[in-house]
């Protein structure tokens, strides 16, 4: 079984190219590497260096796929302020264009969308019924993203599954560019000898979710056709405060230093899931402890770094 795997050079696309390709799936990759690098990309998968903007490549290059697991987006909301139109022709043009490919070719697709849609909603811990009022033009291209997944679900029977992502962590996370999420940029610092900075006193939470297990999750969704009339939330009601994760950062790198500064505006404090239907959709799949996984990860940038 031949998958395309859209935003395969990013960090979730890597990890489950990898997974795929050793479990005998062909694999293709579409991505215009604005994000994602070339280097990381397995040997063995095939690779087309082209944007999902583009509706006729998309097309031409999901013809031998049965699968497609879009992860091809304009990722960070910092980013999607400063150019919102951007975003929405990659996150939501450009979803359209996968989602036109699938239905042309009768593809299972598989969309990842985000915790973000939530927005100012702050009821904690989140579950699939609640409303969603999203607050960044991200989080709107996500939604509708969404959106148009479940209405070619409906109005084209095609297969769809989607799939909302917390904060994902683990090996392959880029450290290094401006809008780098947490984790990854402070196992960099500490590996540079350098300071963290955490905006606040810290015990702001997340709900952190190990790329092993999502890409578990995904190839069971593969593999046993997993699907669901609404989106399914893939955390496991992790409530991580960013002053645990320095605890366990501090097992590694006992120097570490750490400053506290002034909260940034626009930060959300919690966040959280309640595991409940992933749970039931997927009972087979173990989850790895955070504290585990996060030692893990730092091991892999160590390696890494040799
Ligand atoms: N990592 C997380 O914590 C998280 C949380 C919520 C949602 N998500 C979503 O999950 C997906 C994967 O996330 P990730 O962390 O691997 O992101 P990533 O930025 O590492 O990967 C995205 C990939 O998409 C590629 N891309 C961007 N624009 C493209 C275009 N026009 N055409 C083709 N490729 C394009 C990038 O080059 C990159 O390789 C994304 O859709 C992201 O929005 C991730």
């Amino acid at each position: 079984m031949k998958v395309l795997i859209t935003g395969g050079a990013g960090f979730v696309g890597t990890n489950l190219a990898l997974d795929l390709l050793e479990s005998d799936y062909d694999v293709k990759i579409i991505d215009d590497l604005s994000t994602g690098l070339k280097e990381n990309i397995p040997v063995g998968a095939e690779f087309i260096n082209q944007s999902i903007t583009d509706i006729n490549q998309i097309k031409e290059v999901i013809k031998d796929c049965e699968v497609v697991v879009h992860l091809g987006a304009r990722g960070s909301v910092p980013r999607s302020i400063k150019n919102p139109i951007a975003t929405h022709d990659v996150n939501s043009t450009g979803t359209l264009n996968v989602l036109e490919a699938a239905r042309q070719n009768g593809s299972h697709y598989i969309f990842s969308s985000s915790s973000s849609v939530y927005g100012s909603n702050k009821t904690l811990p989140k579950n699939e019924e609640m409303i969603l009022r999203p607050m960044t033009p991200y989080a709107a291209s996500k939604l509708s993203g969404e959106a148009l997944s479940l209405a070619y679900a409906k109005s084209y029977d095609l297969p769809v599954s989607v799939f909302r992502f917390f904060n994902i962590f683990g090996p392959w996370q880029r450290p290094d560019h401006e809008y780098a999420a947490v984790l990854p940029k402070w196992i960099n610092k500490c590996l540079q000898g350098e300071e963290i900075e955490i905006f606040g006193d810290g015990e702001q939470t997340r709900d952190f979710t190990y790329v092993g297990t999502v890409v578990k999750i995904i190839s069971s969704c593969i593999s046993n056709k997993v699907l669901h009339p609404e989106p399914v939330n893939l955390a496991y009601g992790n409530n991580i405060s960013l002053n645990q994760v320095i605890t366990i950062l501090k097992k590694s790198f006992p120097n570490l230093e750490v400053r506290y500064s002034q909260t940034r505006s626009g930060d959300i404090l919690h966040s959280k899931n309640d595991p409940k239907l992933i749970n039931s959709l997927y009972s087979e799949i173990s989850v790895k402890n955070f504290e585990d996984s996060l030692l893990e990860t730092i091991e892999w940038f160590k390696s890494k770094k040799k």
